[in-house]
């Protein structure tokens, strides 16, 4: 009699190679003991829809969609009775995959709640009670999955800025009577008010430009978010450092939006501890 075989789930994108999602979800396995696997796998666009119709037969219970997969996932799913969360539905966009029963598949996505989850994690629960406005800079797919959450979340006025305004504009949809859109340089004002500034824009990641961003306008109660991790700490986090503000770096919302797959797939529920994160961090640090 054969033994049974491991849970496998994977992370598909196209290039696929920097993707440290193996490295966490490889760590809790270990940690946890369990006899599954997680992979990377290198789909180019035109496999995808092969890819999604056969993975479940091919034994993966699941897995994570990254660059520049989200929106074709979301598509592909959105047809042939399969289900789609509302994170997923109002983002447009798929970052978790998991097979249900009689070829179905399920489609969700956890980059705001892995944003909002890191700010817990690094401030304290509560922040959302005493934030008042929220500044997002940047308009894309990270902003969209950030804005959505903030809302849910309860936040009553959310300012974006983004080098291309009509895409800061299409933010508005979610909910027109509690986002705003200014110029990047009419930020002063909304900044003497935000008790949280996040930076969603690439601006900072290793080999860009820094976010060129005063954050005197600030108050002290104010917290400083970057959702790029590399540098750990970016030229805006290194500004509120200096002014002394409460900062939260992107590692978190990748390790935190990594949890609710890995409980679907694995059906435990880990956690993003500090051994995690040094682990993480080392690896970074390693191909810096
Ligand atoms: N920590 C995490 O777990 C996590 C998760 C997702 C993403 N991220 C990071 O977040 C960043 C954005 O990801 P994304 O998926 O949202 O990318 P995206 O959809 O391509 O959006 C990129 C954003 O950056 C802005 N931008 C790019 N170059 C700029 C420049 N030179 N000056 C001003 N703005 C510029 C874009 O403005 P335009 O609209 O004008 O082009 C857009 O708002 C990336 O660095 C990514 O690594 C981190």
């Amino acid at each position: 009699m054969s033994e049974p075989s491991a849970t496998k789930a994977f992370v598909i994108g196209h290039p696929i190679a920097h993707s440290r999602s193996p490295l966490i979800h490889g760590y809790w396995l270990a940690e946890l003991g369990l006899p599954g696997s997680y992979e990377r796998i290198d789909v180019a666009p035109e496999m995808l829809a092969e890819f999604i119709a056969g993975f479940a037969s091919r034994g993966f219970v699941g897995g994570n969609v990254t660059v520049p997969h989200k929106e074709a996932v979301f598509a592909l799913l959105s047809t042939g009775g399969h289900e789609l969360s509302d994170e997923a539905r109002r983002l447009g966009a798929v970052n978790t995959l998991v097979a249900l029963p009689e070829g179905r598949l399920r489609g969700h996505n956890t980059d705001g709640a892995g944003f909002v989850a890191s700010v817990d994690e690094a401030v304290g629960s509560g922040w959302e009670n005493e934030a008042g406005t929220a500044i997002v800079l940047g308009a894309g797919g990270a902003a969209r999955a950030i804005v959505g959450a903030l809302l849910d979340r309860g936040l009553r006025r959310i300012v974006v800025a983004n080098r291309t305004p009509a895409k800061a504009e299409g933010l508005r949809r979610f909910a027109p009577e509690r986002i705003e859109v200014v110029a990047s340089a009419d930020l002063a004002a909304p900044m003497r008010e935000a008790g949280l500034l996040v930076n969603t824009t690439t601006l900072g990641m290793k080999g860009q430009p820094a976010l060129d961003l005063d954050l005197a306008d600030l108050p002290e109660r104010a917290i400083v978010a970057d959702i790029v991790y590399v540098p750990a700490e970016t030229p805006l986090l290194a500004a509120a450092r200096a002014r002394g503000l409460r900062r939260v770096g992107g590692l978190g919302m990748l390790l935190h939006q990594a949890v609710p797959g890995f409980e679907a797939w694995f059906g435990h529920r880990p956690a993003v501890t500090p051994a995690l994160r040094a682990a993480i961090e080392a690896d970074i640090g390693a191909g810096a």
